[in-house]
């Protein structure tokens, strides 16, 4: 997402990062003004009346919830600015005394701006080309042959460049000064000398964009399926575009991805294309390359969870563990990612158009997690039923789980590794194996649960503030059998002390259900509310509940959305299915 990096050794860039302070930075341009932990202005971006652009001083980050913008201090600098990624370190380092390694120096003055204006002048080329040219009518046809309407043609200025060597060069290069950007553009190509001619020549025209909307390169379709030259052409590395850091589509889905705080990753132009188009619109594509570190990283500053989607061929396969293998180490406790392989050799784009867009959005609920991908890949491998597979196994696996960022999700999957190849955890955590417990099974691992479990930290917040019982809506009592670990628990309970608030521990253990009784140990549970500050008591249970609520929605989604698949929605379902999905985004 930023230009020309690269040459700047990345752990530089992470130092400069973890030195500088972005509200400085930022204050500096656009005066901010505190609120809550946060940082508020009116939008440099676009234009607005009240702010909603806003400043996280800890995640050194910033986003505008209006125009989708987001980004560090360095690329705060490049888009407010003008700068490229260089000039921007540069400035960055300058102001904290910080000096830049050797092979960072800035390129003798590439102008940027004229870069984007002869790639917007080539843009409004290809698409008065598409709509004009007589020689366009095959071009418009194949794109409607593939389904695709005029309207989304637009939206994704989806362009033509005619046959012929020189068509965009005589129409926006009359001087030598002009050739010369647009070679530098990766619109021309030069030839001994002086003579120039179009990169992209009779082909679809997909532009980039960054994500401020500026197109910085192009991806160029031949027509139809058989030619001697190859299916895609893409811009060369420039200074405004490295493919490893781009994203096709993020701009234009940058405000669905905030929304629904999923993004679908996919390889294919066409791909993204067709299902926005279909509905299906937080979704990107990598720019025929592999998915990068810096892909991951970007995304992962603005949502939670990342789904993959693969073609279900060997290269997609492949493609599908090379993405694993660069997670890995980004995947700490807050982020997600799965694996959609789909099946039957489909591509997103043929798959919607085959099964519809619904289908496809079961088949990402159904997603595999890394972790389930990870296991279940490594485990078709070997022989898990004898000692040799199993150690083979667990040795493989370690060492991809030693990548993972320190947290509870690393050790929860070295405790599955264990349990899979019958050892003892403290194995793989290099400490000396546990004594045995007295407790029961539930009570033993409640603590490290009630860190994942919003119900146990509702639960147990309720069990230790009983003033909490008065917060509680009866909605509550329908989030029974979501599931999360302890939710019939804490639903039991919480319809309990609804009714008498003021019954004692042992009171409400003998109103439980035989099933939970066992269950409900109270030391444990006020320990965990311990934990919590009291001045966050409230915020931390109405948070808690917020997530059961939502998990509860995405089930009832969930199966609105399989009956949707099997054509067995009645009206109301579809009324509801048709809020949810607009809620949703
Ligand atoms: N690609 C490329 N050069 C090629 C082939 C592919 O750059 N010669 C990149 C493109 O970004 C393309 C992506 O890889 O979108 C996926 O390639 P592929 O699956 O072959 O094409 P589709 O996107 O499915 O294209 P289409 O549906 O138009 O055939
Ligand atoms: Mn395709």
């Amino acid at each position: 997402m930023v230009d020309t990096p690269g040459r700047i050794p990345e752990d530089f860039i992470q130092s400069l990062l973890s030195r500088v302070d972005i509200v400085e930075v930022i204050n500096a341009a656009v005066p901010l003004r505190k609120a809550g932990t946060n940082y508020v202005a009116c939008c440099p971006f676009h234009n607005e009346k009240t702010p909603s652009f806003s400043v996280n001083k800890n995640k050194q980050f910033y986003h505008c919830f209006g125009c989708g913008v987001s980004g560090d201090a360095i690329q705060f600098l490049i888009e407010h600015n003008s700068l490229s990624f260089v000039e921007a370190v540069e400035l960055l380092a300058g102001q904290l005394g910080m000096q830049m390694p050797q092979s960072g120096q800035s390129e003798p003055s590439a102008d940027h701006n004229l870069i984007y204006n002869i790639l917007a002048e080539a843009t409004a080329f290809f698409e008065q080309q598409l709509r004009q040219q007589t020689l366009a009518k095959q071009a418009v046809q194949y794109l409607k042959d593939r389904g695709l309407t005029g309207i989304t043609a637009k939206a994704f200025r989806l362009g033509f460049a005619p046959p012929g060597w020189d068509n965009l060069l005589t129409s926006i290069a009359k001087d030598p000064k002009q050739k010369e950007l647009g070679v530098k553009a990766g619109l021309f190509v030069n030839r001994e000398g002086n003579k120039f001619y179009d990169r992209f020549r009779n082909r679809i025209i997909f532009p980039i964009r960054n994500r401020r909307g500026k197109v910085i390169g192009f991806g160029g379709r031949i027509i139809g399926s058989t030619s001697d030259e190859p299916k895609y052409l893409n811009s060369p590395e420039t200074p405004v575009f490295s493919k490893s850091h781009e994203l096709y589509g993020y701009y234009e889905a940058r405000q669905a991805i905030a929304r629904s705080n999923s993004v679908l990753v996919v390889e294919g132009y066409m791909d993204v294309v067709s299902l926005v188009q279909a509905g299906i619109t937080n979704v990107v594509a990598t720019l025929g390359t592999a998915c990068t570190e810096q892909h991951v990283q970007y995304l992962f500053k603005t949502v939670p969870e990342i789904i993959f989607c693969f073609d279900g061929d060997a290269a997609g396969k492949k493609a599908a563990w090379r993405s694993l293998e660069i997670c890995l180490s980004l995947l700490d406790d807050q982020h997600r990612v799965k694996f959609l392989i789909l099946r039957d050799n489909e591509d997103p784009d043929s798959y919607v158009r085959k099964y519809g867009a619904a289908a496809l959005q079961v088949e990402m609920k159904q997603a595999a997690s890394l972790p389930d991908f990870l296991f279940t890949t490594m485990a078709k491998q070997v022989d898990l039923d004898h000692i040799d597979g199993r150690v083979q196994f667990a040795t493989q696996i370690k060492q991809y789980l030693a990548k993972l960022p320190e947290g509870i999700l690393k050790t929860m999957l070295f405790d599955r590794l264990a349990q899979l190849v019958n050892v003892d955890p403290a194995l793989f955590h290099g400490k000396k194996p546990r004594a045995m417990q007295r407790r029961n099974e539930f009570s033993q691992s409640i603590i490290s649960k009630a860190l994942v479990s919003p119900a146990i930290r509702a639960l147990a917040l309720l069990i230790t503030y009983r003033e909490l019982a008065a917060d509680l809506a009866t909605d509550i009592f329908s989030l029974v059998s979501i599931d999360i670990f302890g939710c019939n628990l804490f639903c039991a309970v919480a319809e309990i002390l609804k009714a008498s608030p003021t019954i004692t521990d042992a009171e409400i253990k003998a109103l439980l259900p035989e099933a939970l009784r066992e269950n409900f140990v109270v030391m444990d549970l006020r320990g965990i509310a311990h934990i919590v500050p009291k001045q966050g008591v409230r915020e931390e249970f109405l948070g808690a509940i917020e997530i059961l609520r939502r998990r509860k929605k995405e089930l009832v989604m969930d199966d609105l959305l399989l009956k949707a698949k099997q054509n067995v929605l009645t009206d109301a379902d579809k009324l509801l299915l048709q809020q949810m999905l607009q809620e949703k985004g």
